[in-house]
């Protein structure tokens, strides 16, 4: 009845060239067949794509889809969204095609971000090699462990937290509380970092901020080494693209990374040696710095 992993994410771009340009020369994403031209599929391990890129009116984030290990865990969701008064609407089997999955179906969470759920995994079997050279993406043996993790602005946070856990059996893995302001008065800023039924410190992490226009905070990807954190560090520099943050180390995921710009208007987390946690059995910890070292923080755009 867990949510099993992250399974992929939908995108929405002005410009496909653009995304399939950064995608692939500075991610080192593998470009996979996609269904129809206005759509890019992206893929990181044996899966038929993990980044869902679709052209469109906005640059911005569009939706994560979380996977369920078994019909039975999906069925059971889609009955607790509704007990929870949540509308969801079951794909058709042709969407369900197009996402490589069994079956899927679309809510939403009290936050207004819409998200995916599905069964079943389809596979293709082409093997896995990236454009740039990048020697693996950590996703566990056989992808169990997702792709990654996104980060989603709440300001209902409570309400929003409590919807992840209950409803669809999230584990709390690490409640932050950064006191960005400074002083006696400041409240802080409510982060819950959230794991599903697999290794991963976290694959959803929420903050008590305002939503941004790109509808993400940033997601995660993973590589195998630190050599390969460092070489996509550098074709980042060398291609322009903006570092929204530097090398650092992550206190509570111990995740060694970097943050890009993505054409989307998020920003993309490149990181290495994330911290695995069994998570039948984690006891959740509480963190109040971001970072043992680094990610220092370009200023705002103008
Ligand atoms: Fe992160």
């Amino acid at each position: 009845m867990k949510v099993k992993s992250l399974g992929y994410v939908v995108i929405e771009t002005r410009d496909l060239d653009n995304w399939s340009a950064f995608a692939t020369d500075i991610v080192g994403l593998m470009p996979a067949p996609s269904p129809r031209e206005d759509v890019l599929l992206f893929r990181l391990d044996d899966r038929p794509f993990r980044l869902w890129v679709q052209r469109g009116e906005r640059d911005a984030f569009v939706k994560p889809g979380w996977e369920f290990a078994s019909e039975a865990d999906f069925r059971a969701a889609i009955a607790r969204l509704r007990a929870a008064g949540r509308t969801v609407t079951e794909g058709a089997p042709a969407e369900a095609r197009a996402r490589h999955v069994t079956a899927l179906a679309h809510s939403s969470d009290p936050a207004g971000y819409d998200f995916e759920l599905y069964y079943g995994r389809v596979l293709d079997y082409l093997p896995f090699n990236s454009p740039a050279g990048v020697s693996r993406f950590i996703t566990g043996q056989s992808g169990e462990m997702g792709l990654g993790h996104v980060v989603l602005a709440a300001p209902n946070f409570a309400e929003t937290h409590a919807f992840y856990k209950d409803v669809l059996g999230f584990g709390d893995t690490d409640l932050g509380r950064f006191y960005l302001a400074g002083g006696d008065d400041d409240p802080g800023v409510g982060f819950a970092f959230l794991h599903t039924d697999n290794a991963r410190h976290h694959s959803l992490a929420l903050g008590e901020l305002p939503p941004s226009e790109s509808r993400l905070v940033h997601m995660m990807v993973e590589v195998a080494t630190v050599d390969d954190v460092g070489r996509a560090y550098e074709r980042a520099q060398k291609a322009g693209v903006r570092i929204s943050a530097t090398l650092g180390r992550h206190v509570n995921d111990k995740m060694l990374s970097f943050y890009i710009r993505s054409p989307s208007g998020f920003d993309i987390e490149y990181g290495c040696h994330g911290l695995l946690i069994d998570p039948a059995t984690w006891v959740p910890t509480t963190s109040l710095p971001v970072s043992d070292w680094g990610h220092l923080w370009a200023p705002p755009e103008a």
